[in-house]
């Protein structure tokens, strides 16, 4: 299966995948998703807010297991951060299958939609619109780089932004969540065990700066004259690696748009997205405080997620059934921190990375260890199940 993916929104140049929320690479990712369903009698459910379900035995006997995990990438991503939770869980069940097993409580395989928020901007999407956290009709306005909201999106593929929203019915079917992904550090390297699993989730955010400036020409504007909106935000830059090391926290720049781009122009304006993230809600919000204090932007907070405990007896019991796996916290965010903070019972596996790159073309795992994963998957659903 990842081998059949590998060839779905790949830049050919880099190397890295481009798979944006409703891009016609997530379409065939769809449609890849449907297919593997049909192909194992899975009865398929694609619910208001464009998140796709394949159910092993009926929804309406449950609550049911759900794993699963997203399609979609960051942009330039690599080929496990969310495939690697979807393939295993359809391995997963046929490893089920092939040892004769039946579920005692239905069983689902989950796609989230948009869980990078590489197009929209906000992270985890689908999830969200599920559990409420987001108001849909903020979800319809947001827009994308060229311009278009998520209304005008989803209409070109077909369904109806009207229905986006809280989906109780859909979420009473989730008994348990158990998503598994590539690990995005190195907290597995080393301890001799190829998957663990999660006790936390960072609390982490993204805010949007905005610096105006005075749009003027290169070549002719005295540098006392200049109204340069590059200079504060370059400021903002150093200022929020400083901040982050006093704070303990991680602070990231990753996005900037310069208006209008010329080589020859003085900017008019430039918008910066931070991302913010640590241990610490209090420290992760200070920096942001001070950051966006000094900066001289507007700013805007894009997105926020608290810290994510994953349920404790849960998670005892899936390290307990893997042999006691190594448990520990991640920086990334996931749908089944979004599940966990709406009250389902959730839980992660990861899934060694030996050199802990991800969000990058760089991003591995052996295949051994994807292995070890599937085997470590349909056991705790297999316990799950019973
Ligand atoms: C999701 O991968 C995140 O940005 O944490
Ligand atoms: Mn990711
Ligand atoms: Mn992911």
């Amino acid at each position: 299966m990842l081998e059949v993916l590998e060839e779905i929104g790949r830049d050919r140049d880099s190397g890295g995948y481009v798979r944006d929320a409703w891009s016609p690479a997530d379409l065939e990712l769809r449609e890849w998703f449907k297919g593997e369903a049909a192909r194992r009698g899975l009865d398929l459910d694609v619910d208001r807010n464009g998140n796709l379900w394949a159910w092993w035995g009926d929804p309406a006997a449950g609550p049911g297991v759900v794993t699963g995990s997203h399609l979609d990438s960051v942009r330039q991503g690599g080929p496990f951060d969310g495939p690697l939770g979807v393939v295993s869980a359809f391995a997963a069940i046929d490893l089920m299958r092939e040892r004769g097993l039946t579920p005692g409580r239905p069983l689902a395989v989950v796609c989230f939609t948009d869980e990078e928020g590489a197009r929209f901007g906000v992270p985890c999407i689908g999830s969200r619109l599920l559990t409420g956290v987001l108001d849909p009709e903020r979800a319809r306005g947001l827009r994308d780089d060229e311009g278009d909201t998520m209304a005008d999106v989803l209409r070109r593929a077909g369904r109806d932004p009207m229905a986006l929203g809280r989906d109780d019915e859909t979420l009473a079917r989730v008994g348990v969540f158990v998503e598994l992904h590539v690990e995005q550090g190195r907290g597995l390297v080393g301890k001799g065990a190829p998957v663990g699993v999660a006790s936390s989730i960072w609390p982490h955010g993204r805010w949007r700066f905005d610096f105006q400036g005075t749009a003027d020409h290169a070549g002719t504007t005295r540098l006392h004259d200049r109204d340069d909106p590059m200079l504060p935000f370059a400021r903002a830059v150093l200022t929020a690696r400083v901040a982050a090391e006093r704070h303990g926290v991680l602070a990231t720049f990753g996005k900037v748009r310069v208006w209008p781009g010329n080589a020859n122009a003085i900017p008019g304006r430039v918008s910066a997205w931070l991302d913010a993230r640590g241990a610490g809600e209090r420290a992760v919000r200070a920096l942001v405080s001070e950051l966006t204090l000094g900066s001289g932007a507007t700013v805007s907070e894009e997105s926020w997620t608290p810290v994510v405990d994953f349920d404790v007896p849960l998670r005892d019991k899936v390290a307990g059934l893997l042999g006691d796996a190594p448990i520990l916290p991640t920086g990334a965010g996931h749908d089944a921190g979004i599940l966990a903070s709406a009250g389902v019972p959730s839980a992660m596996l990861f899934v060694r990375n030996p050199t802990g790159v991800s969000h990058s073309p760089a991003e591995h795992a052996d295949a051994d260890d994807c292995r070890a994963g599937v085997t470590a998957l349909s056991s705790v659903l297999e316990a799950l199940c019973t």
